[in-house]
C-alpha cells in the first residue's frame, strides 16, 4: 500500500513538474522546427531499434502485438495515473506463469448466512481427498454449527479481517458487501500457496460430480469460470451508470451469476484491484438514480472481461434454473430429487443465458473445455435443506461418470 502511494505521488510530482516548467518564449517557426526534429529522431530510433518488449510494441508498432502474451486491450484515450498503475499491475500479474505447486489444492469458499445444510453431502464428496482441497466459510448472519470435521475451525471471523472492511460484516444481497465477503474469502484462501483454484459456493449448492472429476476439470485448464454475457435489457446494461466513465464504458458492462471458480492469477488481480472495485462500490448499488444495480452480478464479469477476455470461460460451473422467468431461480424440493433428474443435470452440455431485453432473447452455446465440448456444471443450486437425505442416497450413483 505504502509503496504504491509513494510511487503514485512520484508520478504526480513528475507531471506537475513538467507541466509547470517555464516555457521558453520561442517564436513559432523555431518551435515547429524543434518539434518536427524530435518527431523525426523518434521515428528513426524506432526504426533502427525495433521494439523488444511488449510495452515498446504498443508504443512503437502498429503491427500485431499478440506475440506478447495476450495483454489486456488498452483504451486509446489518455489514461489517468490510477489507470496506468492498475494496468501495469494487472499486466505483470497476467504475465507471471502459474506457480506449479506440488500439492495443488482447490479452495472451496462457502458464502452463507449461517449453518450449512449440506455439510454431510460435502463430507461424502471430500472424503478420501484430504490433501487436495481446503475449505473456508464466511457466515454473515450467525455463527454456523458444523457437523462435519472438514468444516470445523474453517470459519472466517470478522475480527480477523484482512481487507478494508474492518467493521462487522453485514452481507446484504446485491450490495457491495457481498463482493467484500467474496474478496475476504479469496484473501484468506490465497494465504495458502497450494490453493490454485477458488470456487465460490452458497449454502444451497450441491456437488454434481465426484471429487476426482471436479479436480481435473478445474485444474487441467487455464481459464477461470466466470459467468459473463451481454444483456441489453433493464436487468443488464440498463443498470449501467454513466458515473463509471471513463474507466468503465457502457459497452464494457457485463452481467453474470456471482458463483465463480477463479484461478489463482485472477484471484490475485481481484485483490489488487481498487480502481474498478471503487467504481462499482460507488455507482452500482440498489436504488440509485432510479436503477437497481447489483455489484455482485456485474463487477467481476465486467472487470475480468475487460482485462483478460480470453482468460475467462464466460460461463459458470454452477447450475441454476432461471427458466421460470421469475425474480428468483427455481428452488428444488425433496420430491424433485431423483436419479434421473440429477443425472440430467450432470450431462447438460449447453449453457443458457436469459436476457431481459424486450425480445427476451435466450443466448445458448456449447460448453467448451480446452476446445472440447464437455458437461457445463460441477455444482448446482438452489436446493432446499429437505433434499439432503435423497441427495445422500443418490450421491455415489449420479456422480459416477
Ligand atoms: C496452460 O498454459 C500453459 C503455459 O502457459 C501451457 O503450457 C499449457 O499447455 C496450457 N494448458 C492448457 C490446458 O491449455
Ligand atoms: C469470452 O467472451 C469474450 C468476448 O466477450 C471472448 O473474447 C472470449 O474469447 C470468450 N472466452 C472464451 C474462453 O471463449
Ligand atoms: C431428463 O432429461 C430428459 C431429456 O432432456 C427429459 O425428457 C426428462 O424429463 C428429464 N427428467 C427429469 C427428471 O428432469
Ligand atoms: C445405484 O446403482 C446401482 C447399480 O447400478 C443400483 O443397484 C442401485 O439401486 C442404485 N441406487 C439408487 C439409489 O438408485
Amino acid at each position: 500500500m505504502k509503496t504504491t502511494g509513494a510511487w503514485k505521488l512520484n508520478v504526480k510530482d513528475f507531471l506537475i513538474m513538467s507541466g509547470s516548467r517555464q516555457r521558453p518564449h520561442l517564436k513559432r517557426p523555431v518551435w515547429i522546427i524543434v518539434l518536427v526534429t524530435f518527431v523525426i529522431i523518434f521515428l528513426i530510433t524506432a526504426y533502427v531499434y525495433p521494439p523488444t518488449s511488449s510495452a515498446a510494441c504498443y508504443i512503437f508498432s502498429s503491427r500485431d502485438c499478440t506475440l506478447y502474451n495476450q495483454p489486456p486491450t488498452f483504451p486509446s484515450r489518455e489514461l489517468s495515473d490510477d489507470e496506468t498503475i492498475s494496468q501495469v499491475v494487472i499486466r505483470e500479474i497476467l504475465k507471471t506463469p502459474p506457480i506449479q505447486s506440488k500439492n495443488s489444492k482447490i479452495a472451496f469458499l462457502f458464502l452463507t448466512p449461517g449453518t450449512l445444510p449440506f455439510e454431510a453431502l460435502w463430507a461424502k464428496f471430500f472424503h478420501g481427498h484430504e490433501d487436495r482441497f481446503s475449505v473456508y466459510v464466511h457466515a454473515s448472519r450467525e455463527k454456523p454449527v458444523h457437523t462435519s470435521h472438514y468444516f470445523m475451525g474453517r470459519d472466517i471471523h470478522s475480527e480477523k479481517c484482512l481487507l478494508r472492511s474492518s467493521y462487522k460484516m453485514q452481507v446484504v444481497w446485491g450490495k457491495i458487501s457481498m463482493v467484500d465477503a467474496e474478496r475476504r474469502l479469496l484473501a484468506h484462501a490465497l494465504l495458502d500457496p497450494d490453493n490454485q483454484q477458488f470456487v465460490l459456493l452458497s449454502d444451497s449448492c450441491v456437488p454434481l460430480h465426484n471429487f476426482e472429476y471436479v479436480y481435473n476439470y478445474l485444474m487441467l485448464t487455464n481459464v477461470s469460470f466466470i459467468d459473463c454475457f451481454v444483456d441489453l435489457g433493464p436487468h443488464g446494461t440498463g443498470r449501467y451508470s454513466e458515473h463509471m466513465m471513463p474507466e468503465v464504458e457502457k459497452n464494457n458492462f457485463r452481467k453474470g451469476s456471482q458463483w465463480f471458480s477463479v484461478k489463482r492469477q485472477h484471484a490475485v488481480i481481484v485483490m489488487a484491484d481498487s480502481l474498478y472495485y471503487t467504481k462499482f462500490r460507488l455507482y452500482c448499488k440498489p436504488n440509485m438514480d432510479g436503477r437497481n444495480c447489483y455489484a455482485d452480478e456485474h463487477y467481476l464479469p465486467t472487470f475480468l472481461n475487460m482485462i483478460d477476455p480470453g482468460g475467462i470461460a464466460n460461463r459458470s460451473v454452477t447450475y441454476v434454473d432461471w427458466s421460470e422467468g421469475k425474480w428468483h431461480p427455481r428452488s428444488f424440493r425433496a420430491q424433485d430429487i431423483t436419479f434421473e433428474f440429477l443425472k440430467n443435470l450432470t450431462s447438460i452440455d449447453n449453457s443458457v443465458h436469459f436476457t431481459s431485453d424486450p425480445k427476451r432473447r435466450v443466448i445458448t452455446g456449447p460448453c467448451m473445455w480446452n476446445t472440447m465440448k464437455r458437461p457445463c456444471y460441477l455444482f448446482a443450486r438452489k436446493f432446499f435443506p429437505e433434499t439432503l437425505d435423497r441427495l445422500m442416497i443418490h450421491f455415489s450413483n449420479y456422480t459416477t461418470v
